[in-house]
């Protein structure tokens, strides 16, 4: 097992839910996650029909935020002080995106 990833917190009555990820270091910067999410999100859309997915990111953690944007997410907004990072306990801001099925069908197109 090299990561682990998401789709949870549906909601099935307003068709949202959220999408998280990790990878161990060694294997970072490969496209794994971008292949991986890619496919939940596929599986997100067609198999569970649903309409919205969020993610969120620390706002300095760069890696995340451009996989996430990668993946066709929009911006929509910093969430303060959102995060307490367990090594540190320090609280950190993140960036609120999310990603409408209608967004996605059109990249499906593209
Ligand atoms: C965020 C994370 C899952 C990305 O996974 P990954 O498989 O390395 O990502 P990908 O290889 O698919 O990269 C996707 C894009 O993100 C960007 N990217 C990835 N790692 C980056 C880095 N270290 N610095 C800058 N950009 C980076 C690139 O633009 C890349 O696209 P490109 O290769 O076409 O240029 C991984 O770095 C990770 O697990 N980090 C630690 C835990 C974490 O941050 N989890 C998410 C919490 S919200």
């Amino acid at each position: 097992m090299i990561g682990g990833l998401g789709v949870d917190k549906i909601n099935w009555f307003d068709g949202v839910a959220t999408l998280g990820y990790w990878l161990g270091e060694a294997h970072w910067r490969k496209g794994h996650m971008t292949e991986a999410a890619s496919a939940a999100l596929r599986f997100a859309f067609k198999e569970l029909n649903l309409n919205r997915i969020n993610v969120k990111a620390a706002v300095e953690n760069t890696a995340s935020n451009a996989t996430i944007r990668k993946l066709g997410f929009v911006f929509e907004g910093v969430q303060r002080q959102n995060y307490r990072a367990r090594a540190t306990g320090k609280l950190h801001d993140a960036n609120s995106y999310g990603l409408l099925k209608e967004d996605w069908n059109k990249m499906q197109e593209k």
